[in-house]
């Protein structure tokens, strides 16, 4: 019998973008192995994806009351452990808290559900059932910002004093000037993906990254968005001041009409004493920058680097780390929580981060509607 956890996934089929990352993230370190789930709302889609992946078509359910209902019916030690959910995003809160109440260990993609209302709800649901809960907030897994995360506890920068993430992507912009295209992309459709397109999709994550990152804490924020047309129910564009405490402050600048951007995250952090630079689309190289002091780039795999960001590379120094390795590090994380190991909590982001997350995005929407004022963010 494998001593692998037994992971099931709802969502992510063929035809999604975000399925692969996870499948592959959770092979990497050999802890989890696919057992089924629900790929698809068509069974036969599933039952078709399912057997082009190579995973046995037993245990492909038609939904998730079926699939909770028969794996119940399991010895538990066969019964699948660990459920990610990778559905659009008003499909998180209902899927992610149903499958607390059964037992499930759960990992669920950004943003953690719709509402901040649910957030609560389900931050309740976990302490009952007691069980793991992570968010894939994806950025945090790289190597290279988790060893921002260590520099800045360590006072590498001093004082923080100013944080600058930017997000830009460019892709809804021919979607966006087409009203049929726009009106059959579920990320601008309120019923599917919550108050926010921009700020929820993308904005969300460099929130997390900000406080992932500076172990700062963002009080208060005043953001401008951008929707473009009048009709055009979500936002696509945002500039959102951000206020950690009177002299320490930032901006997350997000987009998704700054035309031709790919996936454009880049996170600044400034201190008293140095800075921190980091891209996304770069990822193996942190940038540390003094005053008289040539820049000094930092990247995986050399001893030089934190216990964390040790802990998420594979392979000697000079052998990049992807996306792919920044998600499978996340997973290898909830495996050791799942399996009571010890872990670092800068592991993987957890339902709190999620729930901050959702603060965040309906805090920003009420700042913009209500005219560009600060709006606290609670504790
Ligand atoms: N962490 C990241 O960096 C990142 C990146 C992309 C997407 N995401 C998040 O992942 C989620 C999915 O995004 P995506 O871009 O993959 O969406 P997508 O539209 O490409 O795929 C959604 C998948 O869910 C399936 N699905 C829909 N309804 C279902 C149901 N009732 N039961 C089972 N499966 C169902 C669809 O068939 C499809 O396979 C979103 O919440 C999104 O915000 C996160």
């Amino acid at each position: 019998m494998s001593k692998k956890i037994k992971l099931g996934i709802l969502g992510g089929g063929g035809d999604s973008l975000i399925g692969v990352l996870h499948r592959i993230a959770s092979t990497m370190y050999d802890k989890y192995e696919l057992i089924g789930g629900v790929f698809n709302p068509e069974i036969e889609e599933s039952i078709k994806f399912a057997a082009e992946i190579g995973i046995g078509t037993d245990r492909i359910y038609k939904d998730l009351d079926h699939l909770i209902s028969e794996e119940k019916k399991l010895p538990e030690e066969e019964r699948i452990q660990v459920i990610s959910v990778l559905t659009p995003n008003f499909l998180h809160f209902p899927m992610a808290k149903s499958l607390l109440e059964n037992g499930f260990n759960v990992i669920c993609e950004k943003p953690l559900t719709t509402t901040y209302e649910e957030a609560k709800i389900l931050e309740k649901t976990l302490e009952k059932a007691n069980t793991v809960f992570a968010v894939t907030y994806t950025y945090t897994g790289y190597p290279m910002v988790r060893q921002m995360r260590n520099l800045i506890a360590d006072d590498r920068l001093g004082k923080i004093q100013k944080v600058d993430v930017q997000y830009y992507q460019g892709w809804i912009n021919p979607i966006i000037h087409d009203e049929e295209k726009r009106a059959n992309t579920w990320r601008l459709q309120p019923e599917k993906a919550g108050i926010s397109c921009c700020i929820g999709d993308i904005g969300t994550h460099a929130f997390d990254m900000i406080e992932y990152v500076s172990g700062l804490e963002v009080k208060k924020v005043l953001a401008d968005l951008n929707y473009l047309y009048e009709d055009n129910k979500l936002d696509i564009d945002g500039t959102i001041l951000l206020r950690f405490s009177e002299y320490v402050k930032g901006v997350i600048r997000t987009s998704q009409i700054a035309t031709a951007e790919e996936n454009n995250l880049t996170v600044a952090i400034y201190g008293e004493k140095a800075g921190l630079k980091w891209e996304q689309e770069n990822p193996n190289y942190l940038y540390l920058i003094e005053d008289g002091e040539p820049v000094k780039v930092l990247k995986p795999g050399h001893e030089y680097n934190g216990k964390l960001s040790l802990d998420g590379t594979k392979l000697p120094p000079g052998h990049p780390e992807g996306i792919f390795d920044s998600m499978g590090n996340i997973y290898k994380g909830v495996a050791r929580a799942v399996n009571g190991e010890e872990y670092d909590p800068g592991e993987f982001p957890t339902l709190k981060d999620g729930k901050r997350g959702m603060n965040f995005i309906e805090k920003a929407v009420e700042s913009h509607q209500k005219g560009n004022i600060w709006v606290e963010i609670d504790e």
